[in-house]
C-alpha cells in the first residue's frame, strides 16, 4: 500500500498520511449528478442550523416510520423508498452499514427492495465512500500484525457484521496462518449476521470465531470485566472501526487505554473516527439524520491518544482522500 502526503490541517508531530483506493463509486453513472446534489443539500444544512433531523416514529401496526422536519428532508426520502426504509429501520445498525459496504444487492436486510435512485446515493454519497475506505485502510494495516505468526488473535470491538474485519482476512490471503477472531458487539442480529458471512469464508463458531454480545460502555469502560473475560496482551490485533465516535471524550480515552491492554507487545489497536471536516457532514447529520455522534479533529484524536498515555510517535493516522474518517494505528511497543 502507497501512503500519499497528507495535504489537510494537522498537528505538527502528527504521522499522517492520506491514500486512494479503488470503488464501485470509480465506474458507477451519475457520479457528478449525485455529488452536486447533496453537496447542494449539505449547503443548505449548513446555512440554515435550525434544520432537524428526521424523527422515527412507530406506526400502529408497530412498524418504525420516518418523519422530516423540513421539506428537503420530506423531499429526498419521498423520491427514494430504499434510503427511506434504510434510515427508519436500520439506521444506526450495522446492518446499515451493510447496504452501503453492499449498494449492488437487490435487498436491503429487511427484505426491502433497492430503488434506483437510492442506489446511487448509497453509491456516490460521500460518506458511503468514507465507510469502504476505512475497511480498505484496515485491510492494508493488518497485513503486517496477522502474518507473522502461525497462530493470531484478532479482536474486533463493535464489529457490527464485521464486514471490514472478513473482508481484510480474505484480501490477507494468508499463507498457513490461522487468525482466530473474536467479534464483540451488544446487537444479536449483526453478530448473527457476522457469523452467517464468516461461514461463508469457512470460519466457523467455536474453531476460528467467538462472539461475545457485550456492551462495550457497561463492560469495557464503566468496569473492566469484558478485559479479564478476553484476557490482558492476548491479541494481535483490536480493531475498533465506526465506534470511537460514539464516545465522548472521557469515555473515548478509557476505552483505548483498556483496548491497549487487550494487546501483545508488537501488537497494534486500529480505530477509526469521523471528521469534523468531512465534507457532507452536515447533509449526513441533519437531512439524513444519522444518530448523534461526536465527529473529531485531528487534534482532537491526538489529545485522547496522549491522554490515554500513548506518545505520539506510537501512532500514524491515514485520512483517504475522501476525508470522512481518521484511521489511527495505535501500536502498542515491542
Ligand atoms: C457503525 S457500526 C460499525 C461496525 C463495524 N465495525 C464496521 O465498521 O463495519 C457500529 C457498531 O457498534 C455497535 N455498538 C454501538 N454501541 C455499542 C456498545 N455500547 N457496545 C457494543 N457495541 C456497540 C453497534 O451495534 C454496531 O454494530
Amino acid at each position: 500500500m502507497n501512503w500519499q502526503p497528507f495535504r489537510g490541517h494537522a498537528p505538527g508531530n502528527m504521522t499522517i498520511y492520506s491514500a486512494s483506493f479503488p470503488d464501485v463509486s470509480d465506474q458507477w453513472p451519475m457520479k457528478d449528478d449525485v455529488t452536486r446534489e447533496i453537496n447542494a443539500l449539505n449547503q443548505v444544512m449548513k446555512n440554515d442550523p435550525a434544520l432537524m433531523p428526521p424523527r422515527i416514529v412507530e406506526n400502529s401496526d408497530g412498524q418504525a416510520t420516518l418523519v422530516p422536519q423540513h421539506a428537503w428532508s420530506g423531499k429526498v426520502f419521498e423520491t427514494r423508498p430504499a434510503l427511506a426504509a434504510w434510515r427508519a429501520r436500520l439506521v444506526p445498525s450495522a446492518l446499515a452499514l451493510f447496504v452501503v459496504q453492499n449498494p449492488l444487492e437487490d435487498r436491503l436486510p429487511d427484505g426491502s427492495r433497492m430503488d434506483s435512485e437510492s442506489r446511487q446515493w448509497f453509491i456516490h454519497a460521500n460518506d458511503a465512500i468514507g465507510v469502504r475506505s476505512r475497511a480498505r485502510v484496515l485491510a492494508a494495516l493488518v497485513d503486517k500484525y496477522i502474518r507473522n505468526d502461525i497462530d493470531s488473535d484478532w479482536i474486533s470491538l463493535a464489529s457490527g457484521a464485521a464486514i471490514p474485519v472478513l473482508e481484510a482476512l480474505q484480501n490477507a490471503k494468508l499463507d498457513g496462518q490461522r487468525v482466530h477472531l473474536t467479534l464483540v458487539d451488544d446487537d444479536a442480529v449483526a453478530l448473527r449476521w457476522a457469523e452467517t458471512m464468516a461461514a461463508q469464508q469457512g470460519l466457523d463458531v467455536g474453531e476460528q470465531l467467538t462472539l461475545l454480545k457485550r456492551h462495550l460502555v457497561h463492560h469495557m469502560i464503566r468496569h473492566d470485566d469484558l478485559l479479564l473475560e478476553l484476557g490482558e496482551h492476548q491479541a494481535e490485533l483490536v480493531d475498533a472501526l465506526g465506534i470511537f465516535e460514539y464516545f465522548n471524550d472521557a469515555d473515548a480515552v478509557v476505552f483505548l487505554r483498556r483496548a491497549m491492554r487487550l494487546v501483545k507487545p508488537g501488537g497494534a489497536v486500529i480505530i477509526s473516527n469521523m471528521l469534523t471536516t468531512s465534507p457532507q457532514i452536515d447533509f449526513l447529520m441533519r437531512c439524513i439524520g444519522w444518530d448523534p455522534i461526536f465527529p473529531r479533529t485531528l487534534q482532537q484524536l491526538q489529545d485522547i491518544h496522549l491522554a490515554a498515555g500513548v506518545p505520539v510517535d506510537d501512532v500514524s493516522v491515514v485520512v483517504p482522500k475522501d476525508g470522512v474518517y481518521a484511521v489511527m494505528e495505535i501500536r502498542v511497543p515491542e
